[in-house]
């Protein structure tokens, strides 16, 4: 049988791993390098729009199969309150993919000068209303109001938010719930580019609710060791460096350098971070800076192009996720 020797390959890569510095994985096998970027950096780069792509394109097909089977057009609410100008962007992408994938999307706008009062009104017509199976508030709201207090106002089998203290409370004791969009997205990534999670040290860089947190309990469940890191962690690059996999979410552009990176680890970019470049013309970043840490890590999402388009599509799946359970039907075969 003809063996085909790869070592001067193996040579070559530990060599001009280490003219930049770089320490060579011994364990590196030549394989390792297929599906790798052609160019002279290393990482594989994780596609979240494809990724995401494919998932609508699923939830489309599982759309069309409940209203087939089971006459249902799953429905989502999107609430807005005031101008915040991004959370204006994000809810028109919400309604839009809603109505694209088939589904009902009722989108509400309220003025910045909406009380609480009138919020949680609106927040339980919509918890009584049939056709609406899923509810988000996109947040942060205005000062006047307590997001907690609307948070858990909605009803906790249309929260495909995943916010409730009820749906919170079941994921950190491993019962089945809605996973917050993304963490989930996260994860989903996460497992395409690295398979079985099992004893990997994840440190997450950020502990709010809606990403540190939930994702530290969705990758507990995976059997990661997990270490939560923020503002006040001493040594952040040196805890970062004991990391097989990273994820930064902690709305700092560009924070996350590349000798903050293990080389080999998975890099997962959550921030979505508005800048002005060079010339003055404003453009997207992440948490982590791109340039130098995909020197390093073995795979890396872009920023654009990661995480973020998989939290729409997560929040469409969570839609139908919730409508099953309502009805008390199975989830269609195209995303089970
Ligand atoms: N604001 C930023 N991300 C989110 C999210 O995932 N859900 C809601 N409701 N608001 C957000």
């Amino acid at each position: 049988m003809h063996c085909l020797d790869f070592s001067p390959y193996a040579e070559n890569l530990k060599s001009h791993l280490e003219t930049r510095g770089i320490q060579s994985q011994m364990s590196m096998h030549p394989f390792d390098l297929i599906n790798r970027q052609p160019d002279n950096t290393m990482s594989t780069v994780i596609d979240g729009k494809a990724f995401a792509e494919t998932l609508r394109s699923r939830i489309k097909k599982a759309v069309s199969e409940l209203q087939a089977k089971h006459d249902i057009v799953p429905g989502l609410a999107v609430v807005l309150v005031g101008e915040n100008s991004a959370s204006q962007i994000y809810v028109r992408s919400k309604a839009r993919q809603t109505a694209e994938a088939g589904m009902q999307s009722f989108e509400h706008r309220l003025p910045e000068n909406t009380s609480e009062s009138e919020l949680v009104q609106l927040v339980e017509e919509l918890n009584r209303n049939p056709q609406v199976n899923g509810i988000l508030v996109q947040l942060p709201l205005p000062a006047q109001i307590n997001s907690e207090r609307i948070i858990n106002t909605v009803n906790v089998n249309k929260d495909v938010d995943g916010f409730h203290v009820e749906s919170t409370g079941r994921l950190s004791i491993g019962i089945d719930s809605l996973v917050p969009c993304t963490p989930a997205g996260c994860l989903m990534l996460l497992k395409q580019a690295v398979g079985d999670l099992t004893g990997q040290h994840a440190v997450i860089i950020g502990r709010s609710n809606i990403v540190g947190k939930p994702v530290a309990q969705l990758l507990l469940k995976e059997h990661c060791t997990v270490t939560i890191a923020h503002s006040r962690t001493r040594d952040l690059p040196s805890a970062c460096r004991q990391a097989d996999i990273v994820i930064a979410a902690v709305g700092v552009p560009e924070m996350v350098k590349g000798d903050w990176i293990k080389p080999g680890a998975t890099v997962i970019d959550v921030g979505i971070n508005r800048v002005a470049d060079n010339s003055g013309k404003s453009k997207l970043v992440g948490d982590v800076d791109y340039a130098s840490a995909s020197e390093v890590a073995g795979a890396i999402t872009p920023v654009p192009g990661g995480v973020g388009p998989m939290t729409i599509a997560c929040l469409l799946q969570n839609t139908i996720i919730a409508t099953c359970r309502q009805r008390q039907i199975k989830l269609p075969e195209a995303i089970s």
